[in-house]
């Protein structure tokens, strides 16, 4: 089996990339020239196809050949302004098409669980559900997975650097300014000073999710039948509160951990007053508002074992295994 993996240079992808690779399946990876890819080069197996979704000449030689495609690439943090949007709107569209006509055994797609009444209106849902609705209405056999928020990029975002430990590449480093700016501004409150601050409040309970184990599900969707056509809503092990992350913190550090709950309000109006001027950081705004009011508690334990995974990693084992790994 050969996967083309559209967004292997992002977070996600280079996960999938690994996991493809670690399980002996050929990957060709979908690449702009311009992107950071060494630690893809240097992995067996790995064949790169240099491309743009924006360029829709440089899809079908891309998927010529290949088996199945799972896809992460996104425009949440687009290098232009001009380009937030475009990927989901013009660039999925051209490689459905693109799919469609090599008439691929599966299309994977990963996105984001439903946030509640924010999901009408939040940049980011209606791209994932208009890319959604294009794959399902290709006739591909597909399989899309929402999932929860991702352990490794919303238990930093509080201010903590232990999460993105270890990781290569993150989130946080992509050449795109508000976000830079916004980590910038949580930075490092809780390892520095054992204060946590997050938006909403601190008995809100998410089901977070490692990267790693999102991995592990986009690639198991190629191995199993009942995954052909389906969507599914994927979360963590478990569902914790940020007053249980907090605690979890102080452990780690060895000192009390304290919370300042910012109201989700201002989220919203700011990401609306900057909407039409900066649709990009207005959508990260309306983002932080949805996750603090939405219910993304549904776990993944269940799906996991049917797909034969093993046991998702509960935040507490993640936050320990990042930790011991040096700054
Ligand atoms: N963060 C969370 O908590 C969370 C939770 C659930 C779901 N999600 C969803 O997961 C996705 C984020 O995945 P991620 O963290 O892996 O993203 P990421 O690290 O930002 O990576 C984005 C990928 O898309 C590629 N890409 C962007 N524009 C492209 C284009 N025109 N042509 C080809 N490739 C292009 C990027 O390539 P370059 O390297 O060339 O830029 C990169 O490989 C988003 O859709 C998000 O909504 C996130």
């Amino acid at each position: 089996m050969k996967v083309l993996v559209v967004g292997a240079t992002g977070q996600v992808g280079s996960e999938v990339v690994r996991a493809l690779v670690a399980r002996g399946i050929a990957v060709r990876a979908f690449v702009r020239a311009d992107s950071k890819y060494t630690h893809l080069r240097d992995l067996d197996g790995v064949e790169v196809s240099f491309g743009d979704l924006l360029d829709p000449e440089t899809i079908p030689p891309a998927v010529a050949g290949v088996d199945a495609i799972i896809a992460t690439a996104n425009s949440v943090s687009p290098r232009r302004r001009r380009d937030f949007g475009r990927v989901e709107t013009v660039g999925y569209p051209a490689l459905v098409a693109a799919a469609a006509e090599e008439g691929i055994d599966r299309l994977v797609y990963l996105s984001t669980v439903p946030m509640g009444e924010a999901d009408a209106t939040l940049p980011l849902s209606q791209h994932h559900r208009a890319v959604e609705a294009t794959i399902q209405a290709s006739g591909l056999p597909f399989t899309i997975m929402r999932f929860c928020a991702f352990s490794d990029v919303w238990l930093a975002l509080p201010g903590s650097t232990l999460p993105q430990r270890g990781m290569s590449p993150t989130l946080f480093d992509r050449p795109f300014r508000f976000v830079r700016i916004y980590r910038a501004l949580t930075g490092r409150t809780v390892d520095r000073f054992g204060r946590m601050v997050i938006v909403g409040s601190p008995e809100h309970r998410t089901a977070f999710i490692t990267v790693r184990d999102a991995a592990a599900f986009l690639v198991a969707a190629l191995d199993h039948e009942a995954t052909r056509d389906a969507i599914f809503e994927i979360g963590g092990p478990e569902a914790l509160s940020w007053g249980e992350v907090g605690d979890m913190y102080a452990d780690l550090l060895g000192r009390p951990v304290k919370i300042t709950s910012l109201p989700p309000g201002i989220f919203r109006v700011l990401g609306r007053l900057l909407a039409p001027i900066a649709p990009a950081s207005a959508n990260i705004l309306m983002l932080n508002y949805a996750g603090a009011v939405a219910d993304m508690t549904v776990t993944g334990n269940e799906l996991a074992a049917e797909l034969g995974l093993g046991p998702l990693e509960r935040v507490e084992i993640f936050l320990k295994e990042r930790a011991a790994i040096e700054a």
